[in-house]
């Protein structure tokens, strides 16, 4: 089985084609990603307007040159699949329509992916891994720990009621005057950084539910950046490492929360999987590793670039649906919001 994968929900536009391996998980033929970063990086943020333009600069290329470097004819994949949601509306109507249009032209079977059941699934693609599993995606647009249970079976556990984990460090980088992209520029000014100078708050640590909280974080960093100012390097260096030595504490101590629940519900994870661009951070996935040992759980981190936005976890997600006989006609909807679990679905409904 042998399926093109389209993304454009947020600021990566991407093309890929994955074929499913017959012993399981999945064979990437090819993987094409632009990053917008440096058309959002003077606003500091992404810009849906410009996102949703760029998509269309480049998306037909991304497609071709996917095709290309798999050395693919379109008439050879056996179905089409692109993300219709969570993310930008404009970027997301871009690639879906793309899809459909390809789906119609080629008389192929479409595939409407969730974004984040793509991110939850990619460690099957990677590593072959069985259900049920304990997720924790960590983007710029969610936070979010998920029981998997099996394709299009996610019970959530816990997620943010306010900021993202990347929204955090993107906020935080801007602050201190670090350039967007925040996450990567924090994690390397952390470096040079002492995490105990300052002692930050590890919002809702012990509570019994795995939710996150993190603006009173940002908060308190943003007070101490200018109780110091001016700030020298030193001072940054330490304001970086302290916040993330405050995020490491909290993520750990949510995951633990999460595990335990699941274990007390019965429930088995065959292992713990983190995704979202957040998942490449080396102290967290440090953290993660040592909380693997003590916990038994083993962990599934996908290599750094199938952590973040691609392709590639759009068409795997496409092949687990196809697998099962999830097709969808031609007349889905892009949907801005779109809960993983049962639960967030009907209350999506409930408010339409
Ligand atoms: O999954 P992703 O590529 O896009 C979505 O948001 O869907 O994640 C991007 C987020 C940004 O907020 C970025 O600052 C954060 O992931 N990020 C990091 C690191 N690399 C990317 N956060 C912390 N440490 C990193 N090394
Ligand atoms: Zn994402």
């Amino acid at each position: 089985m042998l399926v093109l994968g389209i993304e454009t929900t947020c600021d990566e536009t991407s093309a890929a084609l994955v074929r499913k391996n017959p012993q399981g998980g999945g064979a990437i033929l090819a993987n094409e990603t632009i990053s917008q970063i440096a058309r959002h990086a003077a606003y500091g943020g992404v810009v849906p307007e410009i996102a949703a333009r760029a998509h269309i600069d480049y998306l037909d290329h991304l497609i071709r040159r996917a095709l290309q470097a798999a050395e693919i004819e379109l008439r050879q994949v056996d179905a089409i699949a692109a993300a219709a949601g969570p993310g930008l509306i404009g970027g997301v109507l871009v690639g879906l329509t793309a899809g459909k249009a390809l789906a119609f032209a080629a008389n192929k079977p479409f595939i409407a992916v969730n974004h984040l059941e793509a991110h939850a699934l990619t460690a099957r693609m990677t590593d072959n891994i069985a259900f049920p599993y304990l997720a924790l995606l960590m983007s710029g647009g969610h936070t979010q720990l998920l029981e998997v249970r099996g394709v299009g079976e996610y019970a959530r556990l816990g997620s943010t009621i306010d900021d993202a984990i990347g929204e955090a460090f993107d906020k935080v980088a801007k602050t201190l005057g670090l350039p967007y992209p925040g996450g990567p520029a924090v994690e390397k000014a952390a470096l040079a950084g002492d995490p105990e100078r300052f002692a930050f708050p590890r919002p809702l640590l012990g509570r019994a539910q795995p939710d996150f909280s993190l603006s009173g974080l940002k908060t308190a960093v943003r007070n101490e950046a200018v109780r110091s100012a001016p700030l020298t390097e030193k001072d940054v260096a330490d304001l970086c490492a302290s916040f993330q030595a405050a995020i490491v504490d909290v993520v750990i101590d949510r995951t633990r929360v999460a595990l335990r629940l699941l274990r007390e519900r019965g429930s088995a994870p065959s292992a713990l999987v983190v995704a979202g661009g957040v998942a490449s951070n080396a102290a967290i996935r440090r953290a993660l590793q040592r909380f693997s040992g003590e916990t038994g759980l083993p962990l599934v981190a996908p290599p750094p670039e199938l952590c973040t936005d691609n392709g590639a976890m759009i068409a795997w997600a496409g092949i687990e649906r196809f697998s099962i006989g999830r097709v969808d006609d031609l007349t889905v909807r892009a949907r801005p919001r779109w809960p993983l679990d049962a639960q967030g679905e009907a209350r999506h409904h409930g408010k339409a």
